[in-house]
């Protein structure tokens, strides 16, 4: 095993649904997983750290887009345009452009901590919002509020969610989005860490919709948190 390796018991399982894609599993990666699991971590170094693995996730977005248009179509479906500039040596530049046809949208409230991370990569990306919470009657999650961009329906969307867990809220998302016209091919679900039951019930639900996860954890526990995971990512991240 080389230094970079991270050990089998830590890895995602071999088989994942398709439509998944991770981070490379490499020993650096977990050693920022480990501070951000890590109880004792300060919320200062849990906000950096969380952050760094929000940029590589989102600097995954777009050779995602191409892998999994490649291996599905065989075709180049990036959202990008041919452009040609005028460089200063007074020679065209017949190169492409982006079609500028992404947003984000966060699953509120610990969604919005993606936001800035993805802002990096793209810069002035529209942002809609969605707030999704437990119906204390019917146990299901209920939509309580949501603003996305009007022309959301001719976008890709990156929807913004640190931790799948049950997969009930991002379930409940991609049905909004739907409902508001974009196609499930045009979304891609960002997160932090995954379980292998929310990925299954997720995927099966939206088989064309593509999910990028830093990690996939061992689980779920009795309260529906994500082991060993990090414990509740809003509370970590906002509460001091
Ligand atoms: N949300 C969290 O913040 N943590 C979990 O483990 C599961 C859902």
């Amino acid at each position: 095993m080389s230094v970079n390796d991270v050990p089998s018991s830590q890895t995602a399982p071999a088989s994942l649904p398709a439509n998944v894609i991770t981070l490379k599993q490499t020993a650096q990666l977990e050693a920022l997983y480990t501070i951000i699991r890590d109880k004792t971590t300060s919320r200062g170094d849990f906000i950096f750290y969380s952050d760094r693995i929000i940029r590589l996730l989102t600097l995954l977005v777009e050779s995602a887009l191409w892998l999994f248009n490649m291996v599905e179509e065989g075709l180049n479906h990036l959202p990008i345009v041919p452009k040609t500039v005028m460089t200063p040596t007074g020679v065209e530049y017949n190169g492409v452009g982006f079609e500028g046809r992404i947003c984000g949208v966060s699953i509120l409230r610990a969604g919005e901590a993606m936001e800035a991370g993805l802002r990096e990569v793209c810069r002035s990306v529209r942002i809609g919002k969605i707030l999704i919470q437990r119906d204390e009657q019917t146990a299901l999650p209920k939509l309580f509020f949501s603003k996305l961009p009007d022309d959301i329906a001719t976008r890709y969307v990156l929807l913004l969610d640190p931790m799948l867990a049950t997969g009930g809220s991002a379930k409940k998302a991609v049905e909004v989005l739907k409902e508001a016209g974009v196609a499930e091919d045009r979304i891609i679900f960002i997160n932090l860490i995954s379980s292998p039951e929310g990925l299954k019930t997720f995927c099966s639900s939206f088989p064309l919709c593509r999910v990028i996860t830093g990690w996939v954890d061992k689980g779920l526990n009795d309260k529906k948190y994500i082991i060993p995971g990090l414990g509740d990512f809003g509370e970590r991240r906002y509460t001091a």
